[in-house]
């Protein structure tokens, strides 16, 4: 086994990179720019900047600016239906660069506001985002990351609650969970309580003990985004120069325990589509790998530079999978594109927060949190998109 670094990061925002550095520290522009940082998502913060904007507003009505930042804020701070009308007047006629997207958001909630059932929501599956801290800095990374950390028995609470609206599964991420140490009783609760539970960790920190301490899992996710540390390095970014052998080190330690319930993720870019094939080569023989899922490397958060960097087509990807069925006829192999994780996520992050997002940089809505709310507020959030909910990949390997 090659040397761990001991890396715990809390990973910084992508979108600093196209922070307008022009705008002074303090002011509304700059606060609202650096709004979803992990210091600042939250309410609290959300709050108070909405009151900052609403006195401004009064003493400057005709100020385009500030009418859209007042819309973002109301449609992202735990969002009513007035809440989103409110937005709603605010961007028409707004002449503001980016109110006609803002615009269709608010829009499209409140069709689906307009359409939805009497009859009570039911959330099936949670993404939960348990621990901050991150061994990597990933380009583009999706997640969203707040500053606070729920403590174990605030989080065996949250369990509690998901189990008795009728959670049947549940995703334990990050940042990477293994890297605190009350997860494993954060799983044990969860399986005791019914529910399926699979973990996606980065597994630079793995070790054959605590494997055995998640065996009750329904699976464990590892990833692998290049058989070289160049290309490895394309979207995995961490202080260990060879993540390569480190993450390939944790699937042969699966092998070698006989832990047979690993479903590998990798994120395909421009930067790895020649290399799915020498990954696959690397993962789909091992018995411990029942199944591999591709996510489409997601623009969401990325710069221009970056976007031309790293964008691919799903088609370019569906064109590689097809040519490796053909090699390996019994893995199952899914793609997780892009153009269809709007509004896919119900997310816990590791304050308790919920969140949902959709496609562009800073659109991320708060929408409760499982601390002080029940699952079945939340679970009636206008924002929701209980059609977008539904595609996500299934929990459990077909094959378990
Ligand atoms: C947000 S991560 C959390 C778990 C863990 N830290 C990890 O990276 O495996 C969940 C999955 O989303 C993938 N992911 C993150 N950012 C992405 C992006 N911009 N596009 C596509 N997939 C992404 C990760 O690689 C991982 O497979
Ligand atoms: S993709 Fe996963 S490993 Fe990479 S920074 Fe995001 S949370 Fe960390």
């Amino acid at each position: 086994m090659t040397t761990r670094l001991d890396i715990s990061i809390l990973p910084p925002h992508p979108q600093r990179a196209g922070y307008d550095r022009a705008l002074t520290a303090g002011s509304i522009a700059d606060d609202f720019q650096r709004r979803l940082e992990p210091t600042r998502f939250n309410p609290a913060y959300f709050t108070a900047l909405t009151g900052r904007i609403e006195q401004a507003l009064a003493a400057a009505p005709g100020n385009h600016e500030l009418r859209y930042q007042l819309a973002c804020l109301l449609l992202q701070n735990n969002a009513t239906l007035p809440a989103v009308e409110r937005a709603a007047a605010l961007l028409d006629g707004c002449t503001h660069p980016s109110s006609r997207r803002l615009a269709d958001l608010a829009g499209g909630i409140q069709q689906r506001a307009a359409a939805r059932p009497a009859t009570p929501r039911q959330v099936r599956r949670v993404n939960w985002s348990l621990h901050n801290r991150c061994p990597m800095a990933c380009r583009g990374c999706y997640n969203a990351f707040v500053d606070q950390q729920v403590t174990p028995d605030q989080a065996l609470a949250i369990v509690d609650k998901l189990a008795t609206h009728g959670v049947t599964d549940l995703v334990i991420a990050g940042g990477d969970p293994l890297l605190w140490e009350p997860v494993y009783d954060v799983v044990d609760h969860a399986v005791d309580s019914g529910i399926q539970v699979a973990l996606d960790t980065t597994g630079y920190t793995l070790t054959a003990a605590k494997l055995t301490r998640l065996s009750r899992l329904a699976s464990l996710r590892l990833p692998l985004d290049g058989t070289t540390p160049a290309i490895q390095r394309a979207f995995r970014r961490s202080k260990d120069p060879d993540l390569t052998t480190a993450l390939t080190e944790s699937l042969d330690l699966c092998d070698a325990t006989g832990y047979d319930k690993v479903r590998v993720h990798t994120v395909a870019s421009r930067a790895n589509l020649h290399d799915l094939a020498g990954i696959a080569d690397n993962i789909l023989p091992r018995p411990s790998v029942k199944q591999w899922v591709i996510f489409q490397w997601w623009d969401r958060r990325a710069t221009d530079a970056l976007r031309d960097a790293m964008h691919i087509d799903a088609d370019a990807i569906h064109e590689q999978i097809t040519k490796i069925k053909t090699r390996y006829p019994d893995t199952e192999i899914l793609l997780a594109e892009a153009a269809t994780r709007e509004f896919l996520n119900w997310m816990v992050l590791s304050s308790g927060q919920v969140v949902t997002f959709a496609s562009g940089p800073d659109e991320e809505f708060i929408i409760g949190n499982l601390l002080t709310d029940t699952l079945e507020e939340i679970a009636h959030h206008p924002v929701l998109d209980y059609e977008a909910m539904a595609r996500g990949v299934p929990v459990t390997p077909a094959s378990l």
